[in-house]
């Protein structure tokens, strides 16, 4: 039996530095879900397929030729870490995200990353639709002001330019596409617990997770 913790929330809510953590931790693998949409988006963008092809958006991630290798990221044998965290290809996925189709291309190959020891898959679907079996479950938020001051020094930290009304703005519309859209709405798993790390020290909300896990 392999276990699974399902780490879910909105954009920029610290997901992804708590959910490595507790992978470390743990000793687990690592699933970053929101990647593959980002490399889906990225491909999508250097090939000129349009955002709205469904059908060749899903055949595109369908045969996604990508890798995770020690926190790095390949597309087609390419270094693309830097490349899909660009708010340009952050703001694509999160578009082509809400097309059924693609979603469900990208079905077996998230399933694929649970093996032994365990699995830290973070996203917006994991306990909803890809692990509803999870052994715990985490529905992770932050106030929009936090999250768009993460997102903006996550930004700025890789060289990128950013600001904050932008952000914000971005923020709000992805937002209202997560949870709006007719196929894994982004939308607490049953039996999540829900943490606000508002004003919680990533260190914190790490313990917290572990914590749930422990019991
Ligand atoms: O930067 P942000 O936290 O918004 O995104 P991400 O976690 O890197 O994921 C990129 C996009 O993929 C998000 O805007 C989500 O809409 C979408 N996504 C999804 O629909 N389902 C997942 N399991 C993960 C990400």
């Amino acid at each position: 039996y392999i276990p699974v913790i399902a780490i879910d929330g909105p954009t920029a809510s610290g997901k992804g530095t708590v959910a490595q953590l507790v992978a470390t931790q743990l000793g687990f693998h690592y699933l970053d879900s929101g990647a593959l949409y980002r490399l889906t988006a990225l491909s999508a963008l250097r090939n000129a397929v349009a955002l709205n092809d469904e059908q060749a958006l899903a055949k595109l991630a369908e045969t996604l030729q990508c890798s995770f290798t020690n926190g790095d990221i390949f597309l087609a044998g390419e270094n693309v870490t830097l490349a899909i965290r660009a708010e340009e290809v952050g703001n694509a996925a999160s578009k082509i995200a809400a097309l059924p189709a693609l979603r469900q291309a990208l079905v077996a190959l998230q399933l694929r990353f649970r093996t032994a020891p365990g699995l830290i898959a973070d996203g917006r679907d994991m306990g909803t639709v890809i692990f509803p079996d999870a052994d715990l479950k985490v529905f992770l938020t932050a106030s929009p002001e936090a999250r768009a001051q993460r997102r903006y020094k996550q930004l700025i930290d890789k060289g990128f330019s950013a600001n904050m009304q932008d952000l914000l703005k971005d923020l709000n519309e992805r937002d209202a596409r997560d949870a709006n859209r007719a196929v894994a709405p982004l939308k607490p798993a049953e039996g999540a617990y829900l943490l606000d790390t508002s004003n919680l020290t990533v260190h914190q909300a790490v313990e917290q997770v572990l914590g749930w896990y422990a019991d």
